[in-house]
Formats: structure tokens, sequence, C-alpha cells
């Protein structure tokens, strides 16, 4: 999920208020997608509460935790790259350091972390963060630790998660974790257990405590958003289970961006991902009727080939899938549409992946991730399929849809010139430090001059040049939402 999280974010270490009788020093750093970045934040706030500061030198931590990714193989590697360095600084500086993994690669290896990796004192999966506590104290007596344990229930909802390296203006409110889909290529589903949503009330309040302390936009985060419902607690798939009182009065995900969108009428509201085959129409006629929900679907194909879909297991058609672009545009004609896109899956041959191109060149994405397959462990292409496209094919295949997706990220772009965005100001221009930058509902970058505006402010910018995924213009006022 490098669709939320730059590039130039990955492995960016936190820093956090310094409290004075904390005397303890942690570094803690996230790579992967955005629900890790949020968990981090999580796992922050009950480090706080344990006597630790965080601090960017891994040469004077106490404590070094790592957030980390298994979606491919290179994530992986990152990460064991990252281990012999914290391994290279505790021998010439830091003895004293301890390392703790977090996350998927956490869940997915258990103990053969603590095997393998002799830097490793302690191993913690996504559900166990609440017990880092104990484990710590276990850590502390020179004990190796690892709680693993994928729960039924934990969505962290109980605890505010501290805001790190924050521009003070946009915020995750993570609203569902684990997932329920078994894509045939996916570990997530084994990293991150089964599919349970957080109570309505507790997001509700995050969202207005994050707009009392001057936030105004928040992206709602799962990794299949469509698919949340509450009903009191439980996982999704003992839905049927569940009584008729607390059917009656379950939330599904329209629902909940509409109780978003009410708390919070001025608020931004985004949401990060959606699965075709979960994405409803309410949800689409939801965004139509706040404002404040940026039209913009983060909407993962995969490909374009019926075949390959089934191999897959994701659980619609090309058709179905075309019927639903067709859907969101008539009834957001101006909404953005983003992919993620996999070349190379186990048995995909060049009519397979031509199909892949004919659906981008029908869809024309205003953006897109794409990957070449990665087969990893434990899932089912990986023990029901051989990985038979050679390493050269998959290159090549990338290169052609990279190459297709920015021309249409130019075209989709060019629709803008002349026109009037409204531009959330996030922070200082990377190129010039006399403009702001920002981004639109469609989610696209803007910047323009400072003028009188600051950051935080919703600016209507009348678009006088573009490059291919950047908006330039010039400030014309405050837009009705400021
Ligand atoms: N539903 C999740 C998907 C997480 S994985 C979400 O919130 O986005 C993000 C993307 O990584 C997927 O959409 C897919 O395109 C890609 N991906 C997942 N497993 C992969 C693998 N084994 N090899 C290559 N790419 C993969
Ligand atoms: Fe993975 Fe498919 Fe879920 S891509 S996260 S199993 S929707």
């Amino acid at each position: 999920m490098e669709k939320i999280i730059d590039e130039n974010k990955q492995g960016e270490s936190l820093i956090l208020e310094q409290k004075e009788n904390n005397k303890r020093k942690l570094f803690i750093e996230s790579y992967g997608c955005a629900m890790n970045f949020s968990d981090s934040e999580i796992v922050a706030s009950i480090m706080a509460d344990q006597g630790f500061n965080t601090t960017q030198n891994l040469e004077d931590a106490d404590l070094v935790l790592v957030n980390t990714c298994s979606i491919r193989d290179k994530a992986e590697q990152t990460v064991r790259k990252r281990l012999e360095k914290y391994n290279a600084v505790k021998k010439s500086h830091n003895p004293k350091m301890k390392v703790g993994v977090l996350g998927c690669m956490a869940e997915r290896l258990k103990t053969k972390f603590l095997e393998e990796e002799k830097i490793v004192d302690l191993v913690v999966g996504p559900d166990a963060y609440k017990d880092l506590p104990n484990l710590l104290a276990e850590v502390d007596e020179g004990r190796d630790a690892i709680n693993v344990i994928l729960s039924k229930e934990e969505t962290y909802g109980d605890i505010s998660p501290v805001r790190l390296n924050t521009n003070g203006v946009t915020a995750f409110v993570s609203i569902t974790r684990g997932c329920d889909n078994m894509c045939t290529f996916c570990v997530v589903p084994f990293t991150r257990g089964r599919e349970r949503s957080r109570d309505p009330q507790s997001i509700i309040e995050e969202v207005n405590d994050l707009w009392n302390r001057g936030f105004k936009e928040i992206t709602l985060l799962g990794q299949n958003v469509d698919s949340y419902l509450w009903y009191g607690g439980g996982l999704k798939k003992d839905f049927d289970n569940a009584s008729d009182i607390q059917k009656a009065t379950s939330v599904n995900f329209a629902k909940l961006l509409e109780l978003c969108a009410k708390a919070q009428p001025k608020m931004r509201i985004r949401f990060s991902t959606s699965n075709p085959q979960d994405l409803t129409i309410d949800v689409v006629e939801t965004m139509a009727k706040y404002n404040n929900i940026c039209n913009h679907i983060h909407l993962p194909v995969q490909s374009g080939s019926d075949r390959i879909l089934k191999e897959m297991n994701r659980l619609h058609t090309r058709e179905e899938y075309i019927d639903l672009i067709d859907n969101i545009r008539s009834i957001i004609p101006n909404c953005a549409i983003s992919q993620d896109m996999i070349v190379g899956f186990p048995t995909e041959t060049e009519d397979d992946f031509k199909d892949t191109v004919s659906l981008m060149d029908h869809v024309k994405y205003n953006f897109g991730y794409m990957f070449t397959y990665s087969e990893r462990p434990g899932t089912l292409a990986e023990r029901k399929m051989e990985d038979d496209v050679p390493e050269n094919v998959k290159k090549r295949r990338l290169q052609d849809i990279v190459d297709l997706q920015l021309k249409h990220s130019e075209i989709r772009t060019k629709e803008n010139l002349n026109t009037v965005v409204e531009v959330l100001v996030e922070k200082e221009s990377k190129k010039s430090n006399e403009q702001w930058s920002g981004r639109t509902p469609q989610n696209l970058v803007a910047v323009f001059p400072k003028a009188h505006y600051k950051v935080g402010d919703f600016v209507n910018v009348k678009v006088t040049d573009c490059t291919s995924a950047t908006l330039i213009g010039e400030a014309i006022g405050y837009s009705e939402n400021n």
C-alpha cells in the first residue's frame, strides 16, 4: 500500500513531543502501508506511557522498533538490511540497544525471527501491541519475548494514537483491521488476521477530536473499507448469526461515511482501500451527497483478464468492474479513480496482459501503483501455482503499463487546466519556499504562491499550468469550505 505513504517516507523515524519524566529512548521506524504508519502511532502512544521518549539517533536508542511489511519479497529484504544496520550500530556504539520487530513480518516469521536474526529481542504481531509493556518487562530481564497472537476483537479503538511527524492537517483513522478476501497472491489475510470493524462511536470521537485539534482531512483506513460492518463487535464472517436487533442497528460503510461527513461537515474525508466486489452504489451515492467526502476512489483491479482475475480469487469479472466504473462516473462525473495492478501472476499470457492494457485504456486511471508478482510463502498461489512468468517478461510488462499510466495521468491532470480547484494547504512546496503545496479532492498535488494563505486553509486555485502529476496555479480566494 505504498499508495498513501510516499516512497520518501518509507523508513522515516518518528519524533514525538518529549515528556520530561521519560528517561528511556525509543527509535521507531515504519515500512509498508498506511495502516503500518497508523499502527506505529498507537505503539508510540503505548510506549510513551512506558517511560520512553523518541530519538532519531540509533546511537543513543535503548530500544529500536521497526514496523515491517511482508507484501512483496523486496519489502522484507529492506527490513533485513535495516536489521544489519542496527546490528552494526549496536556493535560499534550502543551495546545496550534492544531491537523489536513489529507488524506483518513479525506475524509471518514468528519465532523464526529470533532464530534467524540474532539481533532481534522482541517480536510483536499487529494485534498484540497492547501486550508491549509485559513483553518489554521480559526483555528487560534479558529474555527474548514474542506475541504474535491474532485477535478476533482487537481494533485499538480505545487507544488514542499519538500523531507522528504530522503536518497538523491530515491524519489517518483506522476503521477495520484484517482482511477476509483471500486473494490468492496476498499475504495480508495471514499476517493481519480476520476482518473486524471498529466501533463507529470511537471512530466519530476520534474524528471530532482531530477536528478540535485543527486537523482538516482524514483518511479512513482499512484493507477493504467497503466491507466495514459494525453490529456490536465481532468478526464480519459471523454477521449472519447476529440477533435481529443487532442487524437492524448495524452500521455499514456507506452509513459510517455519512456519520463522519455529518459529524464534521467541513472536514475532508477520504478512504482507502476499496475492493470492487464490496464497493456498493450506496457508498458512491453517499459520496455524491456530501460535499466534504472527496471525489476519489482507489479501486485496485490487479488484472484486466477474466481468467487471471479468477485465478487471483478476485470475486468479480472485467465486465462487472467496467460497469462499476461506469456507474461511479455517471453518479460523480469528476470522480478520480486509481488502480493497483500486478503483472506476471502465474500463467499470465501475452493475451492476458493485453487485457490489462486494454482495461487501462478504457478506464484511463488518474494514477496507479503497479507491481511485478512476488510469490509469498503460504498463500494459495504459492501452494498451488508455479511462479512461471520469467523475470524479464514481468519487468517488460511492468514498464509497459507504467509508461501507459504516465500517459493517462498526464491526460487526467491536463483536464484541470484553466479550471478552479479547491486545495487544502498541507506544507511548503519542496521546490520553492515561496509556494504552498496541497491537494485537490481528487488527490492531485497543486502548488501556488503563498500570498497571505497558511497551512490548513482551503483555497480556490485557478490552474494555469501543470506537469504530469502536479497542478500549478494562482490562489483566487478561500473556498466556501474555509
Ligand atoms: N486491500 C489492500 C491491498 C494491500 S496490498 C489495500 O488496502 O490496499 C497492496 C497492493 O499490493 C495490492 O493491491 C496488490 O496490487 C499488491 N500486491 C499484493 N500482494 C502482492 C504480491 N504477492 N506480489 C505483487 N504485488 C502484490
Ligand atoms: Fe490482500 Fe485481497 Fe485483502 S489484496 S488485503 S487479500 S483484498
